[in-house]
């Protein structure tokens, strides 16, 4: 259905995420018929550029970007785009241009800040000082939020100040992702996975995100932060919030929320001392990657002193509940690695030995994110003929993003819902803060450290020390080889 008409402004709107995503993603959600054609996008960035510089750029975009984009759609789209130069830092900046654009106060208007999150604070109050938000104003953060807890708190707080945490959208797009949402419908609408979710039922369950790129030409980014941050502190610990939480009360966004925030408040601080058994951290050196010779993280990198940035990190969290206490959540997530694969696999016990030969696996649910979102439950049948041998009858379901309502992209649902004004899959203040607690001892305690990252091959799953982590406990990565 069409959404209320708005007006979107974008913070950053030269960036990579604008181009790459954001303008993608409305302009589908707009060939879908969902965004009204006096809906306007406000792109605001330092760069002299006018309106007629930025739809170029942006038609540019689209052409890379959307396949199947439709040129009489695309000059609608385009003709929706304005463009004001503007250091939305800056309080002595241009701001009049975009407020004479920003005429109507009956409209929704949407802040999305895509620009260096030191800025997020001082952005947020100039538009406030400047009189732009209203009452129906949201503002979208994208992460990272802060680089850890200390200045996680503080962007919270300086935005805080200006905009009420209600119309406050921190975006994590993996909560966009189907197959995600999937989750909380898999668990709560089957009551036999209901019943099984749990640490009598479960072994253990593991998260992967695995990507094949290298540094994309972000290195001035990715070396100051990381895989710790810029994976595993949002959107992998978001889909361990929504493997693990208890049955919300209902799917509103508080009820969502704060039984979210309740599985990382209760996730196991790592030891100190022990930090080394359950978290591992690698960095690529020289290897192949789809087929070709792709160069260390280092040589891509050419700085001046060799960088200790893990690009790679696989760990072991526990969450000390009734539920879960004593089953390991193994989180993974890396560049380099063999193929882009983002997949939860939650492995079920073992059945009684002795009946079928022993060592008969548990089942092992897999809930596959990208590419082609899928669940896969294999249930075990007699081989047909003499015997009781077993074999697997695959029991699996695509999850069909090309489906009608549809999303091929994760950034599409969720830029309409802070138009809808509805936070149910954005993070709320005390979720990143709770993520951050947890994972900055993590930080500090690699800063302590004098080592660094493990080696490990472009093209490989990462340092071998990242599959002796699980051999320890008889467990292994569902993909290794
Ligand atoms: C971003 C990270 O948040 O997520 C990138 O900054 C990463 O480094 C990307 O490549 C992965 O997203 P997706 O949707 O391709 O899995």
């Amino acid at each position: 259905e069409r959404v209320d008409t708005f007006d979107y402004v974008i913070f950053g709107a030269t960036g990579d995420l604008t181009m790459r995503k954001l303008l993608p993603a409305l302009y589908r959600r707009f060939a879908a018929g969902q965004v009204p054609d006096d809906a306007r996008i406000v792109g605001t960035a330092r760069s002299p550029l006018d309106d007629k510089a930025w739809r170029e750029r942006a038609r540019q975009a689209l052409g890379e970007h959307v396949n199947d984009a439709d040129s009489s759609v695309v000059d609608r789209f385009l003709a929706m785009l304005r463009y004001v130069s503007l250091n939305g830092a800056d309080a002595n900046a241009h701001w009049d241009g975009l407020r004479s654009l920003l005429d109507r106060d009956d409209r929704v208007r949407v802040f999305y800040l895509a620009t260096a999150p030191a800025l997020y604070g001082d952005i947020a109050r100039n538009l406030d000082a400047k009189g732009l938000r209203t009452e129906t104003s949201r503002i979208v953060l994208e992460k990272p939020i802060g680089t850890d807890l200390d200045t996680a708190r503080r962007v919270n707080e300086d935005v805080g100040r200006y905009f009420p945490e209600n119309s406050i959208f921190r975006i994590d797009h993996y909560l966009g992702k189907e197959a995600v949402q999937n989750i909380i419908a898999l668990r709560f609408a089957n009551p036999m996975l209901e019943r099984m979710w749990d640490r009598q039922s479960v072994d253990y369950v593991q998260v992967t995100a695995a990507e094949t790129v290298g540094l994309e030409g972000r290195g001035g980014y990715y070396d100051g932060s990381g895989a710790l941050r810029d994976m595993i502190q949002n959107h992998l610990l978001q889909v361990l919030t929504v493997v693990a939480m208890e049955r919300p009360v209902s799917l509103d966004a508080d009820a969502l929320r704060d039984e979210k925030v309740r599985v990382l408040a209760s996730l196991k601080p790592l030891d100190r001392d022990d930090l080394g058994a359950s978290v591992v951290r690698g960095q690529y050196v020289e290897g192949t990657s789809g087929g070709k010779a792709v160069p260390a993280y280092n040589d891509e990198l050419d700085g001046e002193a060799p960088s200790r940035t893990e690009t790679f990190v696989a760990l072991r969290a526990e969450i000390d509940n009734a539920r879960w206490r004593g089953v390991p959540f193994y989180l993974r997530s890396g560049k380099r690695l063999p193929r882009k694969l983002t997949e939860i696999v939650v492995q079920f016990r073992a059945t009684e030995p002795g009946l079928f030969g022993d060592g008969h696996p548990g089942s092992r649910l897999v809930i596959r994110v990208q590419p082609d979102a899928s669940v896969t439950l294999p249930l075990f049948v007699k081989h047909p003929g003499n015997g009781f041998a077993l074999e697997e009858a695959d029991a699996s379901s695509r999850l069909d993003p090309g489906a009608a309502g549809g999303f091929q992209d994760a950034y599409e649902g969720l830029l309409l819902d802070a138009v809808k004004g509805n936070p149910a899959l954005f993070v709320r203040k005390d979720e990143t803060e709770a993520a951050w607690a947890w994972v900055t001892p993590i930080l500090e305690a690699w800063q302590r450290d004098e080592g660094g990252p493990d080696a490990y091959e472009a093209g490989t799953w990462g340092p071998a020390s990242a599959r002796h982590m699980l051999q320890r406990e008889g467990h292994a990565w569902a993909e290794d080889a």
